[in-house]
């Protein structure tokens, strides 16, 4: 079954002659439990693509499908709750929050919903167990390493039950060790029935995925 799917979409930033085409003409089918890895160099499109995907971003013209909706009749609200319920973001910096601890880190993006202290916490330490860090709940980003940070970052990606993840160069700043530990990571959730979407310039973490859409100056080349 398609999960997403972009048909002819092209994306333009601004206006006149500042006007940049990011993408032109792309469409793409992704079935729900696919790890896909998206590769093109800096500049190509990726982001853009990622961003539209997760419903961040809008497309100047074609269609955007997620799980059959279009995406275009939704509103900024109907998409922000969309997204908060169906799409886990993971960037290469880990966007984690330097004065909070990991469990409230990982518990953010539960404030936008009325459960719980005790279902939050419950459902944090269920995540942080399934990435391996449950004895680190009270540390500080600091505290941790980049592969921990990392891990951190995808149990919050995980703690509204996403079945999609979105992850732009996440193994960017890792060494190549570390990288191997996420891939293994991400495979073990792709196997659990996560659709993984992962933007990178490493070939290591391709051939982790089992399929690699190539973008080139904006247009999906492979
Ligand atoms: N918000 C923006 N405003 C104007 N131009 C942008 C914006 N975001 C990206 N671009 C341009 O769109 C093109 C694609 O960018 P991006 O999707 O970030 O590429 P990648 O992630 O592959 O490096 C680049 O030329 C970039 O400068
Ligand atoms: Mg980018």
């Amino acid at each position: 079954m398609v999960i997403l799917e972009l048909v002819n979409v092209s994306k333009i930033y601004g206006s006149d002659e500042r006007k940049v085409q990011a993408l032109t003409n792309v469409s793409l089918k992704i079935e729900r439990g696919e790890m896909i890895a998206i590769m093109g160099t800096s500049g190509s499109g990726k982001s853009t693509l990622l961003n539209i995907l997760g419903t961040i971003d809008g497309v100047s013209s074609g269609e955007y499908f997620l799980e059959e909706k279009r995406i275009k009749n939704y509103s900024e609200k109907e998409k922000a709750e969309l997204r908060n319920k169906k799409i886990g973001f993971v960037m290469q910096d880990f966007g984690l929050i330097s004065h909070y601890n990991v469990e409230k880190n990982v518990q953010l993006p539960l404030e936008y919903i009325a459960i719980k202290q005790s279902e939050k916490k419950k459902r944090s330490d269920d995540v942080l167990k399934r990435v391996g860090l449950e004895n680190k709940k009270k540390s500080y980003p600091c505290q941790l390493s980049g592969g921990q940070r990392q891990r951190v970052a995808i149990s919050r990606a995980l703690i509204n039950n996403a079945d999609i993840l979105l992850c732009d160069e996440p193994t960017g700043a890792l060494d190549s060790k570390t990288t191997k530990e996420i891939m293994e990571l991400f495979v073990e959730l792709n196997q659990l029935g996560k659709t993984i979407i992962i933007v990178t310039h490493d070939k290591m973490v391709a051939e982790y995925c089992s399929k690699v859409v190539r973008i080139e100056d904006g247009h999906i080349v492979q």
